[in-house]
């Protein structure tokens, strides 16, 4: 791809965080956001209106169609993901997903198969994996500055007064605190532990609505790591997070998946802190650079959101809800978990 071509983006739905990356890519000079995608034309109409987009198109399929797109960014409830990231990709067109990437990892299995089948980029929006300050703090941990590390602990908690017909707690739409921020915390220690974990334990309480609250998980892992982590949305709580080494910790501070400080301790010593804001406010700027970067260097995947990851956190996920009876429309009767250590 040429460097002086805009990347064209299209994307797929008019959602909150939909509106929140409309204005991120409109403040990136080398991408281009040429349509928008909704089930109604009012609704793309208007969202087209309000961030500046040329085309507003009636329905997935007809922005999937747009031969003059790159990328599409899709920000539908869980639920659809699969759905909407394989009609794009069948359409020739890189991908650009939410989290959680996909309902369970039968889904992220085939939806990684048919990426790699018509050699289209993909990646799971993952924000704190792009936050500049995120990757000094792993080179803190990659330098050995906390000697191994041993554990890592992690909270993800909002508390909103969640309509129960939306998608933050309607498990028809894959709602519930473990795919909508329990994800953050399982991704994190993915990322810092550098592996899926070979156990992971829970409990979770199920609301009236039948969706998960909130949640605490342990996950260990081969070397003896341990990894504590926290999620919830009828809680609030200090959103932040450790990684515990033999040598001394790292904490970053709330929130921790879109971080803006850390501080690494020595001994009860803090012997470096770090400190940048989010650009603009808007840390989707991060994952739209990534993905500009990854489509004009050829990249089908990204090193830092890489896909085998994203299929492990779903099976993660799996793992953990099964025992808690928690199940979605989607699952089917596939049997699924962990893979084996
Ligand atoms: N990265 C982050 O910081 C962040 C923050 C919030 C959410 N998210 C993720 O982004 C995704 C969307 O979240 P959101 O808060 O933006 O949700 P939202 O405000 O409810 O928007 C979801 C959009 O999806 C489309 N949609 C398609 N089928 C739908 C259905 N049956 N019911 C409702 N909406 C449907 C709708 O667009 P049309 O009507 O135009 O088709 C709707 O506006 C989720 O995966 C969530 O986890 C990420």
């Amino acid at each position: 791809m040429n460097e002086e071509q805009k990347i064209r983006w299209g994307i797929l739905s008019t959602g909150h965080i939909a509106g929140r990356f409309a204005e991120a890519l409109n403040l990136l000079p080398d991408a281009e956001l040429v349509a928008v995608g909704s089930r109604d034309q009012t609704t793309a109409d208007s969202f087209a209106a309000e961030y500046g987009v040329a085309r507003a198109y009636p329905s997935y399929e007809a922005l999937a169609a747009d031969p003059d797109i790159d990328v599409i960014y899709i920000g539908t409830p869980h639920t659809f993901h699969f759905d909407n990231a394989t009609l794009c990709m069948r359409a020739g067109k890189a991908v650009l997903c939410e989290k959680a990437f996909t309902i369970n990892a039968p889904e992220a299995e085939e939806m990684v198969r048919i990426a790699r089948e018509e050699k289209v980029f993909l990646m799971e929006a993952m924000i704190p994996r792009h936050v500049p300050l995120m990757k000094q703090v792993l080179a803190w941990v990659r330098e050995g500055r906390i000697g191994d590390v041993r554990m890592v602990k992690a909270t993800r908690c909002a508390r909103g007064d969640f309509d129960p017909e939306g998608r933050h707690m309607n498990p028809a739409l894959g709602g519930g605190s473990l795919l909508d921020v329990g994800v953050y915390v399982i991704s994190f220690a993915s990322m810092v532990l550098g592996k899926a974990p070979v156990d992971a334990v829970g409990m979770a309480h199920l609301g009236s609505l039948g969706s998960d609250e909130q949640g605490v998980v342990l996950l260990k892992y081969d070397q003896g790591e341990i990894a504590n982590l926290t999620f919830a949305l009828r809680t609030d709580a200090v959103n932040d997070a450790y990684i515990l080494g033999t040598a001394g910790y790292i904490k970053i501070d709330e929130t921790f998946a879109v971080p803006n400080r850390a501080r690494l301790v020595i001994g009860k010593e803090a012997v470096e802190v770090l400190e940048e804001p989010i650009e603009h406010d808007n840390a989707l700027i991060y994952e739209a650079r990534e993905t500009i970067r990854c489509l004009r260097e050829g990249l089908l995947e990204s090193p830092l959101m890489p896909l085998d990851e994203s299929i492990e956190i779903m099976r993660c996920m799996d793992t953990l809800r099964k025992p808690w009876g928690l199940r979605y429309s989607n699952d089917g009767e596939q049997e699924y978990g962990l893979s084996s250590p």
